[in-house]
């Protein structure tokens, strides 16, 4: 899955005005670092929505498919969320960027 890692990283230059995933440093959203495993709005030291906090005490964690419904339209999975993001329309590119991701979350 090497390749699609490569073409997740493009991707994840939309991503980058928010986020980092190669370190454990929050910015304007939280750090990505681990987030494949990590319960919604659970990062240290970061201040998250009331929405987004909530959502992981009702049981959402980033999954391949958990993080494939929000980044196809975060708002509508996520009612509240303070992320000013659309989404991704092409579920290639979603694959991708997950794909990306995981290789900064330890399994
Ligand atoms: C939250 C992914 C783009 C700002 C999150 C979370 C994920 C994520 C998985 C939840 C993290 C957690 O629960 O700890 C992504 C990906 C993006 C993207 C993969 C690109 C495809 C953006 C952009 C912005 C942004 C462009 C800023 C304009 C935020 C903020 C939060 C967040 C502020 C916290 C949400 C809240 O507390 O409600 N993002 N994001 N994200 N993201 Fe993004």
């Amino acid at each position: 899955q090497a390749q699609d890692a490569a073409a997740g990283e493009k991707v994840f230059t939309k991503c980058k005005a928010c986020h980092v995933a190669d370190q454990d440093q929050n910015r304007v959203g939280p750090s990505l670092m681990n987030v494949i495993g990590r319960t919604a709005g659970t990062h240290p030291n970061y201040q998250y929505s009331a929405a987004m906090k909530e959502a992981g005490q009702k049981g959402l964690v980033w999954s391949n498919e958990t993080l494939s419904q929000y980044l196809k339209d975060p708002k509508a999975m996520v009612k509240g969320t303070k992320m000013a993001f659309a989404g991704l329309k092409d579920d290639k590119d979603i694959a991708d960027v997950i794909a990306y991701l995981d290789q900064f979350s330890k399994k």
